[in-house]
Formats: structure tokens, sequence, C-alpha cells
């Protein structure tokens, strides 16, 4: 397999995205994210696709039909897909940054409705839910999405979620820098303090530490 940023992106969805699953694709272009999450979820799985473009969404259902696959298009901006789905419900959302191959050069995703997403699409996650993401740079995207996504993944609470940032040290060209995200299945509330959760281990370990005691 060739290895490139959308290979490294499906090899991990493969191995996370599970049947059954409740997919978001947050940027629909020429479908093929959409497909993939389709396929893995099978048809007990759900996927909502979201596009700006309609010429986008075309192609996706294009894609799906050829495929026999079914997904939920929506002609409107990630920055609202919490209109569509509950937080804490979501197995994987998926991110594509940049412009849609062959499409309007003028339409490309932007730095301030990418980053309202992607916060947005953290509080979707389900616990043990799954986030990548293709961030496309340099050229006409120019770095300012790219910087202003990176910055905000850099603030997200680690214990919360776990963030890997992939870039491709020895290779010309801006190729596309990947992201993966996890969200912990169990973790300290946002102000620090401990879930039910890691009450109960706690109580657990201390009760243990006792027996050995006496
Ligand atoms: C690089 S393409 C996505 C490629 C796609 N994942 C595929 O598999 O073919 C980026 C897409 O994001 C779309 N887009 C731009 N801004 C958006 C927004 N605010 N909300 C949703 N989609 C957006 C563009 O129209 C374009 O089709």
């Amino acid at each position: 397999m060739e290895r490139n940023t959308l290979s490294m992106i499906h090899a991990f969805l493969r191995r996370h995205v599970q049947p059954g699953a409740l997919c978001i694709d947050a940027t629909a272009g020429r479908g093929r994210d959409t497909a993939l999450l389709c396929a893995l979820a099978g048809t007990e799985g759900r996927v909502l696709a979201f596009d700006i473009q309609q010429c986008a969404l075309d192609q996706t259902e294009a894609l799906l039909a050829a495929e026999g696959l079914r997904a939920e298009l929506h002609l409107d901006s990630h920055a609202f897909m919490a209109n569509y789905a509950a937080a804490g419900s979501v197995d994987c959302i998926v991110f594509n940054f940049g412009r849609l191959p062959g499409g309007d050069p003028q339409i490309m995703t932007r730095a301030d409705s990418s980053v309202a997403a992607v916060k947005t699409a953290l509080e979707l996650l389900k616990p043990g839910g799954v986030m990548a993401l293709a961030i496309y740079y340099g050229g006409a995207n120019g770095y300012d999405e790219r910087d202003a996504l990176l910055e905000a993944l850099r603030g997200t609470d680690a214990r919360r979620y776990s963030v890997l940032c992939c870039d491709w040290r020895n290779r010309g060209g801006d190729p596309p820098i990947a992201v993966f995200v996890w969200r912990e299945r169990s973790c300290a509330n946002s102000e620090g303090g401990e879930t039910p959760a890691m009450r109960k281990l706690q109580f657990g370990r201390s009760r243990r530490m006792n027996d050995h005691d006496s």
C-alpha cells in the first residue's frame, strides 16, 4: 500500500470503526471517506456526511450508489453538526480539510469554521470514540487553518482526549498532516475532579491496600 496521509487515516478507520457505529464525515467531498465509513459501519450503522457544496454531495451520492452504500447527506457546514447528533453519541468523526478536487478553487475549509467544528466534534464523540483529521496546507490554502487547528488541538484537555499529530519529516511539497484523536473511556472531569468511575477504582485500591496491611 502506498504510504500517504489518506492511507494512514483509512487504516486507522478500519481498525476502529465497528459494525453498527454512528459516524460523521465532516467534509464529504468526492465521498471516499463517507464510502469507507459506510462499509465499516455496515447496514446496522449510521453515517452522516456534511459538505457546503451541492456538487460535492452529488459526487458522494454517486459513489455510494455505485458501491451499494447509504449515508445521510447534509448540505450544511460541519460547524453545525451538533444540530444532527447528540453530545457523547458518535463513534467516529473524519475531517479532510482543504478544497474539493476539481471543484471551485475559491471554496475551501476555513480556519474559523474548522476550529469551531473540531471543538464541536470533540464533544460529540462518545467515550472510546475516535476522530481522524487530514490537514492540507500551503499553496492557495495558506497556513492559517493548519496553525489554528494545531493550536486548538494542543489546548485539548489531556484527561479527556489523546491527540497524536503526524507529519512527514522528510517529504517536500507540504504533504497533509494526519491527526488522530481518541476520547478516553474514563477520566477526570474537565474541572479536574474525579468521575464516579475513578472514585470506584480508588476505593478498590485502598481496600486492597488495607487487606494487605492486616
Ligand atoms: C478535501 S475535500 C474532502 C475530500 C473527501 N473527504 C473525499 O473523500 O473525497 C474538502 C471538502 O470540504 C468541503 N467544505 C469546505 N468548507 C466546509 C464546511 N464549512 N463544512 C463542510 N464541508 C466543507 C469542501 O466543499 C470540500 O468538498
